[in-house]
C-alpha cells in the first residue's frame, strides 16, 4: 500500500482516504464523493478493527460482505481498496497506542473506555499505511472527527481533515452498519432520537437556553419508546466536549441510546 501511494504521489497525484469498517452504506459512499472532489485518487479501508470494541460488544456479528463493498465503492468512484486481515495490522508483538487525553473520555468514551484508544490508533497506523493528502470522516460520528482532528494537529500529521454531513433515511435515521440489527418496531421507534435533536433546535430556535430544560424535553421523547435504552444525552461545547448548562456559541448535541442489541448514536451542532 505504502509503495502504491508513494508513487502516485510522485507521479504528482493527490490521495484522498476514507477509513470504514465495511458494510458500506450512503453515509460512507458521500465520503468518497468528498474526496474524490479534492483529491485525484481515493483509497478506501475496510478494517473490522477488533481492538475498538469492547468486551461483549457485537465485533463478531459486525455485519461483513466485501463482495457487495468492493463492487459499491467501485462504482462509486474508488480506485484503491485497502483491505489487511487482524494478523497483519496487529502482529504479535503490537505495543503501541496513540492516545487523545481528556477529549476520549467524554460522552462515548464514559462507557466504552478503550474506544477511542484504539480508533486513534488504528487511524495512525492507516494513515502511515495510506499516505494521504485528504482523509475524510462523517459527522455522524462527531466525537470520532474531532479527535482525529486532535490527533492530527497535535501529531503533525501532514493530512487535511475533512468532515461531511450525516447522511440520512427519509425518516430522519442517521445511516449506520448497525441499523441491520434492529427489528421492524426498533427501526420505527429509533426515529425518535432524529426527531428529538430536533425538537432541541426548535427549542434553542425559539429562545431556550438552559441545557437541563432541553435535556428534559429529548429525554422524555426517547424514554417514550419502550424498547430504547438511553447510554447519554449531553449538550457539550465543541473543543474540550465537556457539559454546558448554558447554551452559548456553537454546542453538541449528542444522543446514544440502545434499541434492541443496536446502540445508535447522532448528534446536531447548534450555533446561537
Ligand atoms: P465506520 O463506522 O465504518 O464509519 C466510517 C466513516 O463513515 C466514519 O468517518 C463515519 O463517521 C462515517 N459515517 C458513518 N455513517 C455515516 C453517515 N450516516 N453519514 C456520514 N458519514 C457516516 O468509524 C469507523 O468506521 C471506525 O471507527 C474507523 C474510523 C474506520 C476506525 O476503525
Amino acid at each position: 500500500m505504502q509503495r502504491i501511494t508513494d508513487g502516485l504521489r510522485k507521479e504528482g497525484k493527490t490521495i484522498g482516504f476514507v477509513a470504514t469498517m465495511g458494510s458500506i452504506h450512503k453515509g460512507h459512499l458521500s465520503l468518497v464523493d468528498i474526496s474524490n472532489s479534492s483529491a485525484d485518487i481515493t483509497v478506501v479501508s475496510i478494517f473490522v478493527n477488533p481492538t475498538q470494541f469492547g468486551t461483549g460488544e457485537d465485533y463478531r456479528d459486525y455485519p461483513r460482505d466485501i463482495k457487495r463493498d468492493k463492487d459499491l465503492l467501485r462504482r462509486r468512484g474508488c480506485s484503491i481498496l485497502f483491505y489487511p486481515d487482524v494478523d497483519s495490522m496487529y502482529k504479535k508483538d503490537f505495543k503501541t497506542d496513540v492516545y487523545v487525553n481528556g477529549l476520549s473520555q467524554q460522552l462515548c468514551g464514559i462507557t466504552r473506555k478503550t474506544h477511542f484508544k484504539a480508533v486513534t490508533t488504528v487511524v495512525s497506523k492507516l494513515f502511515n499505511i495510506v499516505k494521504p493528502n485528504y482523509a475524510v470522516f462523517g459527522q455522524k460520528d462527531a466525537q470520532q472527527a474531532i479527535i482525529i482532528r486532535r490527533m492530527v494537529n497535535d501529531l503533525n500529521y501532514d493530512i487535511k481533515i475533512m468532515v461531511g454531513p450525516t447522511v440520512r433515511e427519509r425518516d430522519g435515521l442517521a445511516i449506520s452498519s448497525r441499523n441491520v440489527y434492529l427489528t421492524e418496531a426498533e427501526r420505527e421507534d429509533a426515529t425518535v432520537i432524529y426527531h428529538s435533536l430536533k425538537q432541541a433546535a426548535l427549542m434553542i430556535k425559539n429562545g431556550e437556553r438552559k441545557s437541563s430544560l432541553i435535556l428534559q424535553r429529548m429525554k422524555s421523547m426517547i424514554s417514550s419508546k419502550k424498547g430504547a435504552k438511553v447510554d447519554y444525552i449531553e449538550v457539550v461545547e465543541t473543543t474540550e466536549l465537556k457539559p454546558v448548562s448554558e447554551i452559548v456559541g456553537e454546542v453538541l448535541i449528542a444522543v446514544a441510546c440502545y434499541f434492541g442489541k443496536a446502540r445508535l448514536i447522532d448528534n446536531i451542532i447548534v450555533k446561537v
